[in-house]
């Protein structure tokens, strides 16, 4: 059977990846049930005959593809180890700018919070890592979705949030937000990227929106103004390309305040606004 070592050096097998050594450092990690730092330690390691069936079964898929979050079941985000699946997206890096940007705007204790399009439930979570007082409500419109959330939800031990299914803001009758996030479809039906690397494998229902991919952002936009408190805040993630397409879309329905923020690549991928409703 081949050492550690060996099954390392086997970065050549996987040539479309972006990091094919990390991506065989984290399978080999799942399936031993050991860390990065085990690896490096007992390099001489041999793994058994069934245990090497299994990595070549699992490096197999990785060749054909299939994202290394959906071969291990997980992805971290924030920092929190969250279960995925292939209901919804995998959470991105990207996507912990939305958190940031919702946690340096909004450093109030007590704030009630609704997340649009939850996924496994990354940002509410996020935010519910940080806002133990937050009253934060997650909606999606898959169940499989929503279940995956939920059980994220209760894995992570979090109470402050509950989570629902909801076509956008269907299920929320009456209530008002002080803040409301989402990470909503925005890929053009016809982008060709849809043809490359893990969305492949990703539901289009996480993936796509008519109107050049900003039908759900203008339905989230239009309709959450009367889901927001008085001045309170909406910021949507979207593509890079979008970012003027997407401030004019908040201009026009009555936002204030409107600006968009930076990834950590230097390019427009969060826009936020406040909306004054009135109100009684
Ligand atoms: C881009 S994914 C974002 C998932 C997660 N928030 C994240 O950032 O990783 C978009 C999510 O919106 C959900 N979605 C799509 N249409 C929806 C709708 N009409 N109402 C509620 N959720 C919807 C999808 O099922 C998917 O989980």
């Amino acid at each position: 059977m081949a050492t550690v070592k060996e099954n390392l050096l086997r970065a050549t097998e996987l040539a479309e990846s972006d990091s094919p050594r990390l991506d065989l450092e984290v399978l080999l990690c799942h399936l031993l049930g050991k860390s990065r730092a085990w690896l490096y330690t007992w390099p001489e390691h041999s793994l058994d005959e069934s245990q090497q069936t299994e990595f070549d079964a699992l490096v197999a898929r990785r060749i054909a593809g299939e994202p290394v979050a959906h071969l291990t079941g997980s992805r971290e985000f924030w920092s929190l180890p969250l279960k995925v699946n292939r209901s919804t997206l995998i959470p991105r890096p990207d996507t912990e700018v939305l958190v940031e940007t919702v946690l340096s705007l909004c450093p109030q204790t007590e704030a009630s919070v609704l997340d649009l399009g939850t996924g496994t439930g990354a940002i509410a979570l996020a935010l519910a890592s940080e806002k133990k007082h937050w009253q934060i409500t997650a909606v999606d419109t898959m169940p499989a979705a929503v279940a995956l959330a939920e059980e994220n939800r209760k894995l992570l031990g979090f109470h402050n949030v509950e989570i629902l299914q909801s076509d956008w803001f269907s299920a929320l009758a009456d209530q008002r937000f002080d803040v409301i996030v989402s990470n909503p479809p925005y890929i053009d039906t016809q982008d060709p990227h849809l043809r490359e690397g893990d969305v492949r494998f990703e539901p289009l229902s996480a993936l796509v929106a008519d109107e050049q991919g900003l039908a759900d952002i203008r339905k989230i936009a239009a309709d959450a103004r009367g889901f927001l408190s008085q001045n309170g805040m909406l910021a949507v993630e979207h593509g890079w390309e979008q970012g003027k397409a997407v401030r004019k879309v908040f201009a026009e329905h009555g936002y204030t305040e409107v600006e968009t923020r930076l990834d950590y690549a230097g390019r427009e991928r969060i826009t936020l606004g406040r909306y004054h409703n009135a109100l009684p």
